[in-house]
């Protein structure tokens, strides 16, 4: 067997089952430009070594300069013969420059070492993207909330009607949690940014290679594995990510969702731009939200991908084990669903049409300024139990009646409670609801303004 990285001690070659069971560069070739940038840093240390003799180095990076190109313009074919991207690359540099010379290059790494390092430059860079997207979406989200700086709607807890809030407060809530899946990759990448290259296959070398170089090379700048087992076995950098990604998923579903709800004929809170919605194939009036759908089925699979990673770590013996290919497939999906994902979703939110006369009909609906009575009680002096009771009265009245809040009648407030005067009135409208909710983190215009800056500072950072 040529080609294979291990065939010394065979005597047969590998059986065509195995061949198809054990191949990963139909998936993993997408490392190629990692795995180049990874020889090219190993043969300096080779060389530093005095393992490689300075023309030797020359030519080899030359060599590994020349296969890049190949490989960027799609010349270079890897086939399932390959086994995986660095037995192709190792190929593809024997057939450039010999197998005298290119067959020094194996010495002092192994795929293990190897295969931790580009899974990590790869996650790295992936990070940096949907960084950049997460903060597009923001970018949306903080233009709605400017473009609606005091549009008021229904705030809901248990998808009740619960207390009117501005729609700008809302939306930066879902700033504010992208706020922090953006912090997590920034503290994540700061956490991965170490390079197990040169630990070998689990023991580190002997022949006196300098893995901090190599470290420093490819962009490590915590530098190298402090524990080659550990280096060679830790996926934790792959789960985290993992996480990362799936709980971005599960933000935007949450979004997703109440776009969908907003969408409807009976909330007509919102309606979506053509070029981000669809139609039907038999229904011709229909226009369907499915950015925001498949967002939310979406969130399940990067869901799954976290899940199942796990499932294959857990309880596995140090060190290195074939399972751990098991690792690539499905982070490569959720940093592919993710790249696919945001931009669409980042279009629906920027183009949405918001209906500020609907949402703001039905802000004070369904009772929702009854914790304003109950609070105006208590700003006269009255204990907040009698107040919520008081407050409680009223709304039973009116359920009765079948009216709101501020269509009770001064007779009515004055023989539900003698506190009632009708200056209670004051608190009866949204804006002076919202308005009275000026501290930190509430509804107010004043301070959603404040919470608005705060997104576009960390933005900023972003
Ligand atoms: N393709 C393997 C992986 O993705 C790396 C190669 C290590 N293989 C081995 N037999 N030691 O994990």
């Amino acid at each position: 067997e040529a080609g294979k990285l291990w065939g010394g001690r065979f005597a047969d070659g590998p059986s065509a089952a195995l061949e198809k069971l054990s191949a990963s560069v139909h998936f993993d070739d997408r490392l190629a430009p990692y795995d180049i940038a990874g020889s090219r840093a190993h043969a300096r240390v080779l060389h530093a070594a005095g393992l490689l003799t300075t023309d030797e180095l020359r030519r080899m990076t030359a060599g590994l300069d020349a296969l890049e190109a190949d490989v960027a313009a799609g010349t270079f074919t890897m086939t399932i013969a390959d086994e995986d991207v660095h037995t192709a690359l190792e190929r593809g540099l024997l057939e450039r420059i010999g197998s005298e010379l290119g067959g020094k290059l194996r010495a002092g790494r192994s795929r293990n070492d190897q295969i931790a390092t580009l899974f990590r430059m790869y996650l790295r860079d992936h990070a940096r993207t949907i960084g950049g997207l997460v903060a597009d979406l923001q970018d949306a989200l903080v233009g709605l909330a400017e473009a609606h700086p005091d549009t008021a709607m229904p705030g809901r807890t248990h998808l009740q009607h619960a207390q009117p809030v501005l729609f700008a407060h809302h939306v930066l809530a879902h700033a504010q949690a992208l706020s922090r899946d953006a912090e997590r990759l920034r503290q994540w990448d700061e956490r991965t940014a170490v390079s197990p290259y040169g630990s070998g296959a689990l023991a580190g070398s002997s022949l006196g290679l300098d893995p901090e170089a190599v470290a420093r090379d490819l962009g490590f700048e915590r530098g190298s594995a402090g524990n080659s087992i550990d280096g060679t076995a830790a996926r934790d950098f792959a789960a985290e990510f993992a996480f990362i990604t799936a709980m971005i998923g599960v933000n935007l579903s949450r979004i997703a969702e109440e776009v969908i709800l907003w969408n409807t004929k009976e909330f007509s809170f919102v309606t979506l731009h053509d070029a981000f919605s669809t139609g039907s194939s038999i229904m011709p009036q229909k226009k369907n939200p499915d950015i925001a759908e498949l967002a939310r089925g979406k969130s399940g699979r990067l869901i799954g991908n976290l899940t199942g990673l796990m499932a294959t770590l857990k309880a596995l013996p140090l060190a290195y084990n074939r399972d751990l290919q098991e690792d690539k497939e499905p982070l490569f999906d959720s940093c592919d669903q993710l790249e696919v994902l945001l931009p669409a979703f980042t279009g629906m939110m920027a183009t949405l049409t918001v209906h500020r006369e609907r949402m703001e009909e039905l802000a004070p609906a369904g009772f929702s300024l009854a914790t304003d009575i109950a609070e105006w009680l208590v700003r006269q002096g009255v204990p907040f139990r009698v107040a919520h009771e008081v407050a409680g009265a009223c709304v039973k009245v009116c359920e009765a009646e079948g009216i709101e809040l501020d269509q009770l009648t001064d007779e009515q407030f004055a023989a539900i409670s003698p506190h009632l005067t009708p200056e209670v009135r004051g608190v009866l409208n949204v804006p002076g609801s919202l308005a009275s909710r000026s501290g930190r983190g509430g509804t107010a215009p004043s301070a959603v303004a404040v919470q608005l800056a705060e997104v576009k500072a960390d933005l900023e950072v972003q």
